[in-house]
């Protein structure tokens, strides 16, 4: 048990920040990739800001590193290369578009299906980037691809 009473979670890791790279070399490349804990990531530097994510997409592991950034409702997003699925660099929601089948005169509106890619933790020190794995405990989408038996890098232990 916590101190506030909550019961502390067996699943729940914590993970030490890894160097991934320099800032200058990823503010003219605005994207690289790392292994960070043996996880595969994609780090986006977009418009003055950073954001880490697991670098196969959630629907079908398609190679997010190769999508393109396009803003859907206000929000940037990686538009994955395979389905062109929309995932917010911020948050990890996917986005789709609805609308009303009874008002055939209604646009089409952004809807989120929730977090479905796991989004981890940037910092930059001293003109170094560091990644933190996200120790959430919840299931992520995007965890199908990157452990177990469909992860593309295996691990060296
Ligand atoms: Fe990314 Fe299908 S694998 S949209």
């Amino acid at each position: 048990m916590n101190p506030d009473g909550s019961a502390q979670d067996p699943e729940k890791r914590e993970y030490s920040s890894v160097c991934v790279g320099r800032e200058d070399d990823i503010k003219k490349s605005e994207r690289m990739t790392a292994v960070v804990h043996d996880r595969e990531v994609v780090i986006f530097y977009h418009k003055g800001e950073y954001h880490a994510m697991d670098i196969r997409c959630y629907h079908s592991g398609g190679p997010l590193h190769l999508g393109d950034i396009e803003d859907f409702d206000g929000r940037p997003c990686i538009v994955c290369p395979w389905h062109k699925y929309k995932i917010t660099l911020a948050t990890g929601e996917g986005l789709y578009q609805s609308i009303n089948p009874k008002d055939p005169s209604a646009k089409p509106k952004w809807c989120s299906k929730g977090v479905k890619q796991r989004i981890h933790t940037v910092t930059v020190d001293n003109g170094n980037i560091y990644v933190t794995l996200s120790s959430e405990p919840f299931k992520c989408d995007s965890d199908f691809y990157a452990t177990g038996d469909f992860k593309v890098i295996k691990s060296s232990s």
